[in-house]
């Protein structure tokens, strides 16, 4: 129907005749000449209908926003003064020969650059119109580019796109599982996959050697602005392939893909011990753009009075830390009680502070709610110890370790977009030297990645001390997001069958949930190790999007569920009885 796209015209065409189809995106009647912007994939052109142009005039005055279009014309540049700059063909417009309309519209629930006004749901629920919104349609094309380089990538180094089960058994990746009830087995059920995890590692003993997918998976989960129930695997998995060699080849995928489409050059990226990120930023994905650290100083808070400081300064599973602000001391009073109820949503029970005035004039010269409460050695060695300068704030968190960890690690991001401190627009790592698991609070012990993943250590150092086993994953961080982890995984069936002793999975179980894993790592389980990358995330990152949900064509809400389509939705009693289900009365719904 068309011979150009209304986004991709310029001056190159003036003087042709071009056939256009698109949407109605403004159409304005200015002193006898009715001007409609037409838009389609690519952007919006101006066509331009005069009265001479009897018919074709007539009825572009009954168009309205969002019709849908065909318009013959010929391109001319726009009279001096008039071309706008903003637009990509702010220089020339069309001028309307033939018009037909395509289909009408009705008056659509949102004007497209007033999408703004309107909640997420009604975009949601009209997705078809948001996404004809330039800023989304520019998204979905550059993640479908972006996907197009990894598979490049992935091909040209020799990795297979093989493609696993969505019906399946459940794949633990520490959500819950998505159910699916089976007609012909009953009482029985499939699992959507967490992830292709455990296909990917079958097909290694398969001898695959390189797979990759970009695989869905279906994660049962609280929702953020980061996570989606449904979301979407770069999904790699190697064989006879160490740590380094998966990192390299990996960071070198990431590496192009920054390269070719935002023309941003990554050095090599820095690494970064788990322990080392927990005690610095107190979280295992720091953003390092932010020059903020969390430092210990338990050690001088060990004999002070303050029952605040002095309990966590004696327990080893406690921290007591400070963030130094530098020119923190301009923060008010409320912001700085914000700052505390910003903290309290992690459990921290009050955020100290001292504010730096005049360091000259000693103690004097401090401002703080603490001090009665400290030696004055201790405040100044604590001040030393931070080489604080006049001007600066000193934040205080003490409490069990994963508490400062998360509110001070929260705060220190916080603070640091507060008050502009976010410096440079990228900062990669990896994260390394994971612990295999980590202690639930009733003390039962989870996998920190999932339980395939291999120690760096013997089976016997395991068992011996679990909490202490390091494991051989990695995370690759991007401005303080994960975007991607893996791990060399277990590829002995008797240290698989250990692991799982130690997360409480007994041999029963295990036989019964994971034996086709058990079974193949008995006949011949190469060394191997892989890895998957948020593609969803990837792409947020990289358009500077708030949430994944923009980068997503039909994302769920926060409570998991569809506007568009309205999914989940109720089934017939027939559907219901072919599987043999009956659905219980929720808790406080009265029978009908
Ligand atoms: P993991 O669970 O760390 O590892 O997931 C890998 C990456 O997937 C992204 N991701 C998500 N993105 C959007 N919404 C979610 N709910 C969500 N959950 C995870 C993150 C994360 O880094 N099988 C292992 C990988 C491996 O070991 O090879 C796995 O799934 O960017
Ligand atoms: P309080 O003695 O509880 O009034 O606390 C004195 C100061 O210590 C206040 O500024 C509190 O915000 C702060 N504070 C209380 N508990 C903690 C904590 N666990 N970590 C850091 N500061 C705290």
């Amino acid at each position: 129907m068309r011979s150009h796209y209304c986004g991709l015209l310029n001056e190159q065409h003036v003087g042709q005749e071009v056939v256009l189809c698109g949407w109605a995106h403004r159409r304005r009647d200015h002193g006898g000449v009715i001007f409609i912007d037409l838009r389609d994939r690519e952007g919006i052109a101006q066509v331009v209908f005069d009265p001479d142009a009897e018919q074709s005039f007539a009825l572009a005055e009954t168009v309205r926003s969002e019709f849908v279009l065909k318009i013959t014309g010929i391109v001319r540049l726009r009279p001096e003064g008039t071309s706008n700059a903003v637009m990509g063909t702010g220089r020339i417009e069309v001028l309307g020969k033939q018009l037909e309309i395509l289909n009408a519209s009705r008056t659509p629930p949102f004007m497209l650059d007033e999408h703004a006004e309107v909640g997420e749901d009604i975009r949601l629920r009209h997705r078809y119109i948001d996404l004809r919104r330039p800023e989304m349609a520019d998204r979905l094309r550059f993640r479908s580019k972006v996907s197009n380089t990894i598979r490049n990538y992935l091909d040209e180094n020799g990795f297979l796109d093989i493609e696993t089960p969505i019906l399946t058994r459940a794949t633990p990746e520490g959500a819950r599982d998505y159910l699916v009830p089976s007609r012909t087995h009953h009482g029985q059920f499939f699992a959507l996959p967490q992830s292709p995890q455990l296909f990917k590692q079958i097909l290694m003993v398969a001898g695959m050697d390189r797979y990759y997918q970009i695989a869905k998976c279906f994660r049962d989960e609280d929702l953020r602005a980061d996570r989606q129930p449904e979301f979407t695997q770069i999904d790699i998995e190697t064989s006879f392939m160490n740590e380094e060699q998966i990192m390299t080849i990996t960071e070198e995928m990431i590496r192009q893909v920054f390269r070719k489409h935002l023309n941003v050059e990554f050095g090599t990226f820095p690494r970064m011990t788990f322990a080392e990120a927990m005690r610095r930023f107190g979280s295992d994905k720091p953003d390092l753009r932010i020059d903020m650290e969390l430092v210990d100083i338990a050690d001088l808070m060990k004999d002070v009075e303050f029952k605040v400081f002095h309990g966590p300064a004696n327990d080893p599973a406690s921290r007591v830390v400070a963030l130094r602000v530098p020119e923190g001391g301009r923060l008010s009073r409320k912001e700085i009680d914000d700052y505390t109820k910003f903290v309290s949503i992690y459990g921290a029970k009050g955020l100290a502070w001292i504010k730096v005035n005049d360091l000259a004039a000693g103690i004097e010269g401090l401002q703080s709610p603490i001090l009665k409460f400290m030696p004055e050695q201790v405040v100044h060695a604590v001040l030393a110890r931070l080489g604080v300068q006049n001007g600066d704030l000193v934040f205080f968190g003490a409490d069990k370790a994963k508490i400062v960890n998360e509110s001070i690690g929260a705060l220190r991001l916080k603070v640091g977009a507060d008050m502009g401190m976010v410096k440079g627009d990228w900062a990669p790592l990896w994260v390394v030297d994971f612990p295999m698991f980590e202690e639930a609070s009733d003390g039962s012990l989870t996998a920190l990645h999932h339980p395939f993943t291999a120690p760096s250590c013997s089976v016997e150092e395991v068992q011996a001390d679990p909490l202490k086993a390091l494991s051989r994953a990695y995370d690759m961080v991007l401005n303080g997001t994960e975007l991607g982890g893996g791990s060399i995984r277990i590829n002995q069936p008797s240290m698989q069958q250990s692991v799982f002793k130690i997360l409480g999975i007994g041999d029963e179980e295990a036989k019964e949930k994971f034996g086709f894993l058990l079974d193949a790592l008995s006949y011949g389980a190469p060394p191997h190790g892989g890895l998957a990358f948020g593609l969803d995330r990837l792409i947020m990152l990289m358009t500077g999007a708030s949430s994944i949900r923009e980068v997503i064509a039909f994302p769920k809400t926060q409570s998991a569920s569809c506007p568009l389509t309205d999914a989940p939705g109720l089934v017939s009693s027939k559907q219901l009885r072919e599987l043999n289900i009956q659905v219980r009365q929720a808790a406080g719904e009265k029978s009908a």
